[in-house]
């Protein structure tokens, strides 16, 4: 394992790596890690030569402060999760002002209509600093392939549409949601979850496989208000949205059209943690 906060450092790493013309592959990550992201390495490790992955917890794309800063990190912790499993990985962990170099503010960008449903509507700013991250970090490491999982499907389909916008020469690799026993999407965020509140959060994989089920006989306006019932039913959840979109448009719809995918996608908060996940139906 190596691991370095210094930009520098990391470039003069990399340098031989590409003399060599091996495959650079790169998993960003907030860190507070767990099996999903590890889930993301390990298929960085089977289709690329080296791998790099980042642990920055980015200011820009938190549009609350006190969402920042309740933030689990814990660094020490995750590098020795990542020694243990995958010893050759290589460890990007920069300060803000190391990666910003200045002001730290996001960019604008044109992502179009992909963002401005769902986490575009409730967060805003939240994907102009995602995708000002990204950039820079693209650009520092300069990865041939960077794996994204289907857990954060908006901020995927983002990315993609990142790429399109700068130009950056780096294919997006997307990986499946990893889950725990009951459902609940693995997330950083369950670690502030309470045991009890563990097992409430299970209620969102049902809902959303019931949602499936559905959706094979139904109309989609019926399922989604269907769903949305449900989780008003709930005393222990808060619905931000429960929308059945079109997968690459990500337009919400009301009637399925031959040969296009949908997906259910929710977000909601359980006490003060807000919870997302989405499921292809
Ligand atoms: P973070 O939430 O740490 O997630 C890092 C990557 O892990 C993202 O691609 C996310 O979709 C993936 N991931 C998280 N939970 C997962 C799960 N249960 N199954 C599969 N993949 C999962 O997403 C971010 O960080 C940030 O926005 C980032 C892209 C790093 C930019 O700051």
């Amino acid at each position: 394992m190596q691991k370095t906060s210094q930009k520098a450092e990391l470039i003069r790493l990399l340098s031989s790596i590409r003399e060599q013309g091996e495959v650079l592959g790169f998993v960003p990550t907030m860190g507070a890690l767990h099996q999903g992201h590890l889930s993301l390495v390990e298929k960085a490790f089977c289709e690329c030569d080296k791998v790099v992955i980042s642990i920055f917890v980015n200011p820009t794309q938190f549009d609350k402060k006190t969402d920042l800063e309740k933030y689990p990190r814990d660094l020490e912790k995750d590098a020795k999760l990542l020694e243990e499993n995958f010893p050759e990985i290589i460890i990007f962990s920069p300060d803000a002002g190391e990666l910003y170099e200045g002001e730290i503010k996001s960019k604008h960008f044109d992502f179009g209509l992909i963002s401005e449903a769902m986490e575009g509507k409730y967060r805003p700013g939240h994907f102009d600093g995602v995708g000002t991250v990204l950039e820079l970090f693209f650009d520092i490491i300069k990865p041939n392939k960077a794996f994204f999982g289907e857990k954060d499907f908006q901020q995927l389909q983002i990315v993609k549409k990142l790429v399109e916008i700068t130009g950056q020469p780096v294919e997006i690799i997307a990986c499946p949601i990893s889950r725990e026993k009951n459902g609940l999407a693995m997330s950083s965020r369950n670690q502030l979850l309470t045991k009890n509140q563990w097992e409430e959060a299970g209620f969102i994989y049902q809902t959303l496989q019931k949602t499936r089920t559905l959706f094979g006989t139904k109309n989609a306006t019926f399922v989604a208000e269907w769903a949305r019932g449900e989780f008003a039913q709930n005393p222990h959840f808060e619905l931000e949205y429960f929308e059945i979109a079109d997968e690459e448009t990500l337009k919400p719809t009301a009637e399925k059209k031959p040969g296009r995918k949908y997906r259910a996608f929710v977000a909601a908060k359980l006490g003060n943690v807000r919870l997302i996940d989405n499921l292809a139906l």
